[in-house]
């Protein structure tokens, strides 16, 4: 059989519908319980080759790298190397060239997908022996979402986000994710959650569709806390909802936020005429059944 010589892998997004702060651990994370679904827009795109030289990992980064790590401290780097040390694989040229399209610092889960489809990606080109758990393991090992990357679809993510309890959901949901014009540090976030003495949120948002079946309210514990370290997203947050003529809910850390739509809006249109009003990008984004796709 001919070894593949290139494998190109698209890296979704994640939004968290729901995000619960159960406390501050020992170790420093926090312990959560999130109800998170993959979606299909905004996405990267990974694309690993093998190559005789040089051995070992080689990054480039292309498309909107702001405030996106360009060396080997890249998590997407970093799962390659991860993946292939696992494997005992690690000797082997990789050529690993990431194509950015998920804001950075967005809330979006962007680093982390690209992670989870840098493994799935090297997995593959290099037929590693690696069952599903060890990937899951390797995953967890580069960041709490990862794991979530890898499966995609829709769980409840639990412990600091690494446990997951999969959760059969439709795909194609509609949400509207509107990216205001600066970032947040999940660690900042979940730092001035402690500060806070650990808020509770204030606000809740009606689930929409099949989603009400699987929970009473959406809400966001660190939105209280996003919001406090950048005050203007308060007023962002409600230019959006006068704009979409809808509740919006924080994405994950932000900065991002959610308008989670009924069935049969047209989001596309709405999308557009939000990102008029408010002058951001606005994407009209859907749910999807998988974290990452090889070979699109
Ligand atoms: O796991 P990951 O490396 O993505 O986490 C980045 C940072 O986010 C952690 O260092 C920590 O400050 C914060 N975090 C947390 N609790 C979690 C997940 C992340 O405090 N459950």
């Amino acid at each position: 059989m001919n070894r593949l010589q290139r494998v190109r892998a698209t890296a979704y997004g994640k939004l968290t519908l729901s995000l619960r702060v159960l406390g501050l651990r020992p170790d420093g994370y926090h312990e959560i319980e999130a109800l998170t679904v993959s979606i299909g827009q905004p996405s990267d795109v990974v694309e690993v080759e093998a190559v005789p030289h040089p051995g070992g990992v080689t990054f480039a980064v292309v498309g909107e790298t702001d405030h996106v790590p360009k060396g080997m401290d890249n998590l997407a780097a970093r799962a390659a190397e991860d993946v292939m040390l696992r494997a005992g694989r690690s000797g082997h040229g990789v050529l690993l060239t990431l194509r950015k399209r998920i804001p950075a610092g967005a809330g979006l889960g962007g680093g982390s997908a690209d992670a989870a489809a840098t493994i799935v990606a090297v997995r593959t080109l290099l037929d590693l022996e690696l069952s599903d758990e060890e990937l899951l393991d390797v995953a967890a090992g580069l960041g709490s979402d990862v794991p979530f990357c890898i499966r995609g679809g829709a769980a409840w993510m639990r412990g600091r986000g690494e446990i997951l309890d999969p959760i059969s959901l439709r795909a194609g949901l509609g949400f509207l994710v509107a990216i205001p014009p600066f970032r947040l540090a999940t660690p900042t976030v979940y730092a001035a959650w402690d500060e806070l003495g650990g808020p509770e949120a204030t606000r809740r948002v009606e689930p929409q569709g099949t989603v009400a079946r699987l929970i009473g309210a959406l809400a966001n514990d660190l939105e209280p806390a996003a919001e406090a370290v950048a005050p203007d997203l308060r007023e962002f947050r409600e230019a959006l909802e006068r704009a979409a003529g809808r509740p919006a809910l924080l994405a994950g850390s932000g900065s991002s936020y959610v308008v989670p739509l009924e069935r049969g809006v047209d989001g596309e249109d709405l999308a557009a005429r939000v990102s008029r009003s408010l002058r951001v990008p606005v994407v009209a984004a859907r749910s999807t059944s998988v974290g990452v796709r090889i070979g699109s």
